[in-house]
């Protein structure tokens, strides 16, 4: 055998050394706890055959605790590029058959090796999390790691998507990266995330809690928001990341894919003409509308689960990717209340971001009142909603269902927050207040001076709902740009869309704004 033959053999032998991570054992430990490997997530992740590994023969460089005996090629992540949909992608994975996939320095520079080479081409990032922490034994090092890695995180916010699927252990400031990129999924059961651990909160607080209870799944995606989907097989959610990237451009200059419509643009949706109950105090389902009017009533939600009373998500109108932000009646009747406000917010400034244009139903009350609301700072949570629908400067298309009350009014894309378009059933009712409300206030002491104060308050509330409960008041003054047949609401929020298309809205120049956070 030649010289160059050897050398090959050898290289054939290192690969496959690498490609063993922390060896069979770990690997079936791993299999064991019913979770794959760095690799075969890649794997199922990225189109079959497209990965690229870099970096596979770097090699950890601690020399504390004796850690320069044991070392494995490649160090505890798996990153490289590849496509999904015959797209650009640049992947992390943590290997937790290595070092239970803990942060040495060196895993450190090769996740920052793909997010600069994401940057620089301009593609989204994708880290898959299943990680021990910071490597003990190189102590600062490791956290100077996740420090160089958060800060790309920081500067690659709102350039390149970047999503973060959480498929084991997430702990300690390692959750900062997740938090920082653009969307999480976490593995049912097997995955969670917490700053501190249940053994850590015993010893300071003397709560007792599962690590399930503190920070799994179902915690992040009920009560914390934290996590924006859930998969309770990891097949499942690696399809779902796939998924989610369809809706994205590559990078905050370009648009979003489009896909093929085979779905009548012109469809008529019969049912949505009766809809909305005879009683306003009656609630209906959203998402019905939702699905009635989207192509082919496809519907990507995101965090279904946390604050339900305003529905968030992707899907498409005549191919074209757009976020939908609506209200839910059938949840506290459609409120906004603070953790309403901040999803909503967070949404819509993604999809501003990302030139994703925004299709928002609106049926709001109005803010839900009280010192719970009050004290956990409404204000300032509602302010972001505002905020963020006042900034975005993509195609903004608004279709009012029914209430449109008061703040929640403005807040949801009204006309002088730049609303392009806005819509509104015939059932729309644009005020400053509800009818029973607004009489309470303006005739309290005329009523305690009628004969029958009750029927003097039902005469004036009915006077008050027949001039402001409807659309043409707003219609009147150009606040809504046209009144609409609900079954056409489909082909009316295309065209609109398709009108859109060469929108072009620049804010003043600044360094950022200061949202209030
Ligand atoms: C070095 C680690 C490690 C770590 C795990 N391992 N975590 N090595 N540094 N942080 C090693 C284990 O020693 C073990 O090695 C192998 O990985 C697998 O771990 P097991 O404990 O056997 O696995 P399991 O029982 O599944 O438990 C997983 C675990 C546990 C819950 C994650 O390993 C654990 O509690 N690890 C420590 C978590 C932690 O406190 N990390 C620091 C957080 S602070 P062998 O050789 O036996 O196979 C932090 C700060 C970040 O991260 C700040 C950023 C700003």
């Amino acid at each position: 055998m030649t010289k160059q033959l050897d050398r090959i053999k050898e290289l054939v032998e290192l690969r496959a050394q690498a490609r063993m991570g922390g060896g069979e054992k770990a690997i079936g430990k791993q299999h064991d706890k019913g979770k794959y490997t760095a690799r075969e997530r890649i794997a199922m992740l990225l189109d079959e055959g497209s990965f690229e590994e870099l970096d596979m023969f770097v090699r950890h460089r601690c020399t504390n605790f004796g850690q320069e005996k044991k070392s494995f090629p490649g160090d505890g992540v798996v990153t490289g590029y590849g496509t999904i949909d015959g797209r650009l992608v640049y992947v992390f994975a943590q290997d937790f058959t290595v070092f239970g996939g803990s942060l040495s320095e060196t895993m450190a520079q090769k996740i920052c090796k793909v997010m600069d080479l994401a940057m620089k081409m301009g593609a989204p990032v994708i880290g898959i999390n299943d990680s021990g922490g910071a490597r003990i034994q190189e102590g600062i090092n490791a956290l100077a790691g996740y420090a160089e890695i958060f800060q790309r995180n920081i500067l690659a916010s709102g350039v390149i998507p970047q999503i973060s699927g959480i498929f084991g252990p997430c702990a300690g400031g390692a959750v900062y990266s997740p938090a920082l990129t653009d969307f999480t999924l976490m593995m049912e059961g097997t995955s969670y995330m917490f700053l501190t651990g249940p053994k850590v909160v015993k010893t300071v607080t003397g709560e007792d809690v599962s690590q399930e209870d503190l920070g799994g799944a179902s915690v992040h995606s009920t009560k914390s928001g934290v996590t924006h989907f859930t998969a309770s097989t990891e097949e499942e959610g690696l399809a779902l990341i796939r998924k989610l990237l369809s809706y994205m451009p590559q990078n905050n200059m370009e648009e979003a894919p489009y896909v093929e419509c085979t779905d009548p643009i012109d469809r008529m949706e019969d049912s949505l003409n009766e809809i909305i109950p005879d009683n306003p105090n009656k609630a209906y389902d959203m998402y019905e509308v939702i699905s009635a009017i989207v192509d082919n009533g496809e519907f990507l939600e995101v965090q279904k689960n946390y604050a339900t009373n305003i529905i968030i998500g992707f899907a498409r109108f005549n191919g074209q990717s757009v976020g939908i932000v609506a209200n839910q009646p059938c949840r506290y009747a459609g409120v906004l209340d603070c953790n309403a406000s901040r999803k909503g917010a967070r949404f819509v400034r993604f999809c501003d971001a990302f030139n994703i244009p925004i299709v928002s139903l609106v049926d709001v009350p109005g803010f839900l009142p009280g010192t719970g609301q009050e004290y956990n700072a409404v204000i300032l949570h509602g302010a972001k909603l505002l905020y963020a629908y006042g900034e975005a400067t993509v195609p903004k298309v608004t279709v009012t269902l029914r209430k449109s009350y008061g703040g929640s009014h403005i807040v949801m894309s009204c006309k002088q927050l730049r609303g392009d378009m806005n819509y509104a059933w015939p059932s729309a009712e644009i005020a400053v207040m509800g009818g029973a409300g607004a009489v309470e206030v303006l005739y309290a002491k005329e009523a305690k001076e009628a004969a029958d104060p009750k029927a003097f308050m039902a005469e004036k509330e009915a006077e008050y709902t027949k001039l402001f409960a409807n659309p043409y008041n707003a219609a009147k003054y150009g606040y809504i740009d046209d009144v609409i047949e609900p079954r056409n609401t489909r082909f009316r929020i295309i065209r609109a869309l398709a009108q859109l298309q060469t929108k072009k809205v620049v804010n003043p120049a600044k360094k950022h704004g200061n949202i209030p956070l």
